[in-house]
């Protein structure tokens, strides 16, 4: 007797369930693609990257149906399909990569995804600007890694505050097994909202990253781990560093060029990495190869903004440069006209730690779970402490007013203020 091969799909499918804990996307758990998140890799104004987690051994099958206007389930009647031009296997975790290009600026798209298991949900994106003369909300935060429930709750509010993009500095889970990824990909949903809104992510790798192919399976990121973008026009140069793999050499000459060629045509600039070079706390080693290779240039270039993560704990510096004056602190002094501003360090649900490693130069210091909320427009960027655990009581901004506090927002209101402005 012969099973027609659909069946013995989803056979071999159900098993391969049986044989992990159940944490899955009910999608997925009935073949259909499931888990989305969104990148960002070329201009963000006209393209984006889609990826999803699929259960399927054909490769050829995941189609991308996508129009401005909202066709629901109907996939037929969407004006645009691509198939993915990307697919990876991460331990037992299969993705499909697409990116969209060609797109209109500050444009809605709407999407579904299908296979031969059925239809995805209905979600969309927005594309970002195409020009400076506009205002961007973005949050950046790090270390999701152990604690569900504030990693949980932190999603939640990304879902709620509706930036244009997140930038998250590394560490998504402690030992990277399927599982733990599967979890995180879970949680990750509750970034999208209900109404299918997928706020896409600029990934950085951690140290809980033991590899750099990890996120190049699960997010398509260059195979290096570090990369830039560019913002509405230029008006933000975005660096993601990784200081998991050999800072000086290849990747710090690929900064300072980038810097030269496109850095210096930007009105900001901004860094994420997952080490600090000045970790707030004590237990945690100085980055000292960060600090020699990267902060010059960070000086030299007007590096304006710089996350960092892996520490687990709060803090905001003055702005700083590079220094050994008599009254510097482990190599920075403050300098509010030229300096770079760090902000970090993580909490995104990894353990927290004790801020016991103030400078000089240190604004604020906390320990608690947050994130950053930044506000950017050609004026100046506005950054806010957030916050996450109480996302269930936070009411949601509307699209068009996205720059307006919601109900209960849980703003840190340190001695230094509540509001660091960058001008
Ligand atoms: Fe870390």
């Amino acid at each position: 007797m012969k099973f027609p091969l659909v069946q013995i799909q989803k056979v071999v499918f159900l098993l391969f369930l049986l044989t992990l804990n159940s944490c899955f996307d009910p999608e997925l758990e009935h073949g259909v693609p499931g888990q989305f998140r969104a990148m960002l890799k070329n201009d963000p104004a006209t393209s984006i990257v889609l990826g999803w987690n699929r259960f399927q051994s054909k490769k050829d099958d995941d189609m991308v149906y996508y129009d401005t206007v909202d066709h629901g389930d109907d996939a037929e009647a969407y004006a645009y399909k691509a198939v993915p031009q990307f697919y990876s296997e991460y331990k037992e975790i299969p993705s499909a990569f697409v990116e969209l290009r060609n797109l209109q600026p500050e444009t809605r798209y709407y999407f579904i995804v299908q296979n031969s298991f059925g239809l995805s949900k209905r979600y969309y994106f927005e594309t970002l600007p195409a020009d400076r003369g506009t205002r961007l909300s973005i949050v950046a935060g790090g270390d999701s890694r152990n604690n569900r429930e504030p990693r949980r709750a932190a999603n939640l509010l990304v879902s709620k505050l509706k930036p244009h993009f997140v930038l998250f500095g590394g560490d998504m889970t402690s030992r990277g097994t399927a599982k733990q990824w599967w979890q995180w990909m879970d949680d990750w949903q509750l970034t999208i909202g209900e109404d299918g809104r997928v706020t896409p992510v600029v990934a950085t790798r951690g140290n809980h990253e033991k590899d750099n192919e990890i996120l190049h399976k699960l997010f398509w990121l260059p195979k290096t781990n570090y990369y830039s973008l560019s913002v509405a026009d230029g008006l933000i140069r975005i660096y993601t560093l990784n200081t998991e793999a050999s800072i000086g050499g290849d990747q710090t000459n690929w900064l300072k060029s980038d810097l030269e060629q496109y850095g210096k045509h930007a009105k900001w600039l901004m860094a994420q990495y997952h080490k600090p070079m000045r970790p707030h706390v004590k237990r945690k080693k100085e980055g000292d190869n960060q600090y020699k290779y990267w902060a010059p240039l960070f000086f030299d270039y007007g590096m304006d903004l710089v996350f960092e993560s892996d520490a687990h704990t709060v803090k905001t510096t003055w702005p700083v440069r590079p220094s050994t004056r008599y009254d510097s602190e482990e190599g920075f002094v403050r300098d509010d006209r030229l300096g770079t501003v760090y902000v970090g360090e993580g909490c995104w649900g990894a353990p927290l730690r004790k801020n016991d490693d103030n400078k000089v130069w240190t604004r604020d210091s906390g320990s608690f779970n947050q994130f950053k909320w930044v506000f950017v427009d050609d004026q100046d960027i506005e950054l806010r402490t957030i916050k996450v655990d109480n996302a269930a009581e936070v009411g949601s901004v509307d699209e068009n007013d996205r720059f307006s506090l919601p109900d209960n927002l849980e703003v840190w209101n340190p001695a230094g203020g509540e509001v660091v402005i960058i001008d």
